[in-house]
Parts: C-alpha cells; sequence; structure tokens
C-alpha cells in the first residue's frame, strides 16, 4: 500500500461517480467502492497487516479518500436525479399544435335506413315484426305457397339447394307459411329478411338481395283492406302527394293478385327520366291470400281472409336514395356509404 496507489483509486473513483449516467449506476459505484467488499473496504481490511505506524497514516488517508468519494457521490446524486428528470419531460413533451387524429364515423347503410323506414311506418299500424330461416325447406318456399314441383313459378326463382328439399329462400312469403301454421290469429306482420336467387349481378339484380314480406290474416278482411294499407305506406314512404295504382298481377299465393305503382315523387307522374317518362314507379307485389293457401297452413279459408305483400328493400333504398346501381350497396366503400 502506498500514496500513490491510494491517489489512483482516490481518481479512479472520482471519474466512475462523474461517468454514472443514472441513479443506478451511481449505486454500483457506490457499492464497488465503500460496500462490503469494495475497494476501500478491502484497503481497511488490509490495514490490519501492516506495522503500526503505517496502521495510523494510512488508516487516516484511506478515510480521508472515503470522505471525498462519499461527498463527490452526495454532490452527484442530485445532479443525476435532475437530469433524468429533465430527459424524462423531454421524452413526455406533448405538441399541442399537431393536428389531432380523426375519429372516423359509422354510416348506416341504406338498406338499413330503407328498413328502419318501412318498419316504423308498419308498427305504427299495429304490425309485428318477425323473422325467418334464409336457409329454408322447400315446402315453405314454395309447396305451401301454392307452387308445387313443376311450377312454371320456379324457372324464375331458381335458387341454390343444399339437398332435395333444403334451399336458400328465394322470398320471404315462406315466412308467411310458417307464421301461419302457427295458428295464432288474427295475423299482422312484416317479415324482412335476406332471400337468394341464382341470378347474375348487374345494375338491378344480384343473387342476394332483401325483402319484405307483409301478412294480414283476420276475419272479413278485404281488397280494400289491402288497397289502402298500401296507399297508407306509399303516403308515408315517399312523401303524402303519392298515388297509387294497382295493375293486375299473377301470383300463385295470391288471388286476385297485383303489382303496385306509386307516382312518381320526382316528377309528381308528369314523366322523368327517373321514371322513365311513366310518371309511375313499380314498388311492390300483392294479393289477397289464396284460399289454397290458407287451407295448406291450417287456416279455414271460410272464416279467415287475408291479405300479402311483398317489397323489395334495396328497391326501396335505390328509389328514395336516388342510386341508379344496385352493386354500390353492396361495395361498402365509404365514400358512398357517407353521402346517406
Ligand atoms: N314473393 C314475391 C316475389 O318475390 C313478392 C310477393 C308478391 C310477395 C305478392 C307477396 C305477394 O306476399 O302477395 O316476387
Amino acid at each position: 500500500m502506498d500514496h500513490t496507489q491510494l491517489e489512483e483509486l482516490r481518481k479512479l473513483a472520482e471519474d466512475a461517480i462523474r461517468r454514472a449516467a443514472d441513479i443506478d449506476a451511481l449505486n454500483q459505484v457506490r457499492v464497488s467502492f465503500l460496500g462490503k467488499k469494495g475497494e476501500i473496504t478491502n484497503l481497511m481490511k488490509a490495514l490490519r497487516e501492516l506495522p503500526p505506524d503505517q496502521k495510523k497514516i494510512f488508516g487516516q488517508k484511506i478515510n480521508e479518500v472515503r470522505a471525498l468519494i462519499e461527498s463527490e457521490l452526495q454532490t452527484q446524486l442530485p445532479i443525476l436525479h435532475r437530469r433524468m428528470r429533465e430527459a424524462r419531460i423531454q421524452s413526455e413533451t406533448l405538441d399541442v399544435t399537431l393536428p389531432a387524429k380523426k375519429r372516423r364515423f359509422g354510416h348506416m347503410h341504406p338498406n338499413t335506413r330503407a328498413l328502419e323506414e318501412v318498419e316504423r311506418i308498419f308498427i305504427g299500424m299495429g304490425y309485428e315484426v318477425v323473422e325467418g330461416p334464409e336457409i329454408e325447406y322447400d315446402l315453405y318456399n314454395f309447396e305451401k305457397l301454392n307452387i308445387p314441383k313443376g311450377h312454371p313459378a320456379r324457372d324464375e326463382q331458381d335458387t341454390f339447394y343444399i339437398n332435395e328439399s333444403i334451399l336458400l329462400r328465394t322470398q320471404t312469403s315462406s315466412v308467411q307459411a310458417r307464421v301461419m301454421e302457427k295458428g295464432k290469429l288474427p295475423i299482422r306482420m312484416i317479415c324482412p329478411g335476406r332471400v337468394f336467387r341464382s341470378d347474375e349481378v348487374d345494375a338491378t339484380h344480384s343473387p342476394s338481395f332483401h325483402q319484405i314480406e307483409g301478412l294480414v290474416i283476420d276475419r272479413h278482411v278485404s281488397f280494400s283492406d289491402l288497397k289502402g294499407t298500401l296507399d297508407t305506406f306509399a303516403k308515408e314512404l315517399f312523401g303524402p302527394e303519392t298515388r297509387t295504382k294497382l295493375r293486375p298481377h299473377h301470383f300463385p299465393f295470391t288471388e286476385p293478385s297485383a303489382e303496385v305503382d306509386v307516382s312518381c315523387f320526382k316528377c309528381g307522374g308528369k314523366g322523368c327520366r327517373f321514371c322513365k317518362g311513366e310518371g309511375w314507379i313499380e314498388i311492390l307485389g300483392c294479393g289477397m291470400v289464396h284460399p289454397h293457401v290458407l287451407e295448406m297452413c291450417g287456416i279455414d279459408p271460410e272464416k279467415y281472409s287475408g291479405f300479402a305483400f311483398g317489397v323489395g328493400l334495396e328497391r326501396i333504398a335505390l328509389l328514395k336514395y336516388e342510386i341508379d346501381d344496385m352493386r354500390l350497396l353492396y361495395e361498402n366503400d365509404s365514400r358512398f356509404l357517407e353521402q346517406f
């Protein structure tokens, strides 16, 4: 042990203290010099081996060095504290002038808006909203609606078959049969839902689209009830000036049957580009429920009568929001959807 050795140790310690980048590093320096197995402690232990006169001299010197190191550690501690705090503040700085991230809100799909509108109107007239399965028995989709195997009406509604007797429903009319079969009368319901046909995609066709079915069964329900109901519906949906016109038509499950046109809500019926010069726009099919259908669904046609109608939901949405291509409804392009 000599003075230069002690002097070097002091320099070494000072150096390490200054270089300590944070409190942890500083503590490590403290331990490595002043800790139980630290350099200074070791020197103290080594003193024992020295003759008494040297013991005193070096004992004093070591204590001086230890005091110096301790005071150096004390000075460095607040400096490091401050430095670490500044670094943290720097890294947490918020630039309040940065433009905020825009939160994008979703939009109700035009189909959904149109459906909610239709539901609102019929619920207001005391109708119940029911649903039925999209994968359906041939029995409900065709047979019980007066469309037996081999009936030409099946050609117009070709669909996707799961097997001989199960298919993807081509019309929400299938739910009519299900509701009637339950036997709870009177019935006043609408049934919205997805339907399927093996059609090619174009501006007015899609293999999957939506219909809203309506069914009313009670005693003494007449064709004029049907006409009045649909007239009210059209006025609510397209405005109070709207007039309705029924054209004779054929559906296997209604008799008599009709297609319903509404006066063009763009030109009021004079004829314009929107109604292709007709003044009228077709919106749905309807009729008085065929007695044979009632019978097949367990309802006595002598006691009960009723009417039914079927609306294409996309058709309503396209008309109401003046969209000229059905495909736009399925592309889910937010730039399109945001407009409604
Ligand atoms: N289901 C028919 C179709 O898809 C629409 C329809 C017409 C439904 C007349 C009815 C109705 O309930 O009475 O073409």
